[in-house]
């Protein structure tokens, strides 16, 4: 039986060649890497979990008409998605200070920020993801200016909805990385949601004990990743195991 051509692998995923011209295999691995992939390690049912989690994001964002990569889930690991171009950027939002922010400015951790702050990081692991400004995206034409509003209002759109799904479930969206692609409608541009929405690339706290629910429960050796994770997916109702059965006939008057 011939082999599925592997397109790419990163460090959380492999993406292989689709069934169709214009499509992608997306397959979640196991591998947690942090700070540039200097630590890894290995955490069971993590790429079950971010599938399903990213599914659940996806398919949110294209009910509210944020156009995004998600065509459907394939199996325990892996989802059929749009190919793209993808724009060499990070796209983070915040929301509260944290992470890199705080070392950079000082300002310490869950501080409330006067607005979502946008930021752009040059997606390059050998120069460990640089913080780039607008000046640096344009001018290397790594994306055009009206690229860049349209990248704005995307992640924006992606966090209002974030935040309030997330709210919902009692937990604190403090920021969030997404990446984006160009699709080509014949001659036209558009540009989608790409690459994954998950636990590995958001800051989730929980509203009352703080406690983390994201890949800092790894960074920072703070516990259990996939009870983390597991945690969240339960909380959003995308865990198989969610589904409640009763355990005695319960009489209706
Ligand atoms: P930072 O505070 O480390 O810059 O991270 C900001 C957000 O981006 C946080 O939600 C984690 C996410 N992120 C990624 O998804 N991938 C990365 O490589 C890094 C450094 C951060």
């Amino acid at each position: 039986m011939a082999r599925r051509k592997k397109i790419y692998e990163g460090k959380a995923k492999i993406l292989y060649e689709g069934p169709e011209p214009g499509t992608l295999v997306q397959y979640f691995k196991d591998d947690a890497t942090a700070f540039n992939a200097e630590k890894r390690a290995t955490i069971d049912g993590k790429g079950v979990l971010n599938n399903r989690l990213s599914e659940f994001f996806m398919r949110g964002l294209t009910q509210i008409g944020v156009p995004n990569h998600f065509i459907k889930r394939l199996n325990m690991r892996e989802q059929l998605i749009r190919q793209v171009e993808i724009i060499p950027l990070e796209v983070i939002v915040r929301n509260f200070a944290a992470g890199s922010l705080s070392t950079r400015l000082g300002m310490a951790e869950g501080t409330a920020l006067p607005r979502p702050i946008v930021e752009f990081c040059y997606k390059d692991d050998k120069l460990g993801d640089p913080l780039v400004s607008e000046e640096h995206i344009t001018a290397f034409g790594w994306a055009q200016q009206q690229d860049l509003d349209d990248m704005v209002a995307l992640a924006l759109r992606v966090n209002d909805f974030l935040s309030g799904v997330m709210m919902a479930v009692g937990i604190k969206l403090v920021d969030f990385k997404i990446e984006i692609g160009r699709v080509w409608d014949n001659d036209f541009q558009r540009l989608i949601v790409a690459d994954e929405i998950s636990p590995d690339s958001c800051r989730l706290w929980d509203i009352e004990t703080g406690q983390k629910l994201d890949k800092d429960v790894f960074r920072r050796d703070l516990g259990s990743l996939s009870d983390a994770y597991t945690e969240v997916a339960r909380r959003l109702g995308v865990l198989p195991s969610n589904v409640t059965h009763a355990t005695k006939p319960t009489l209706i008057n």
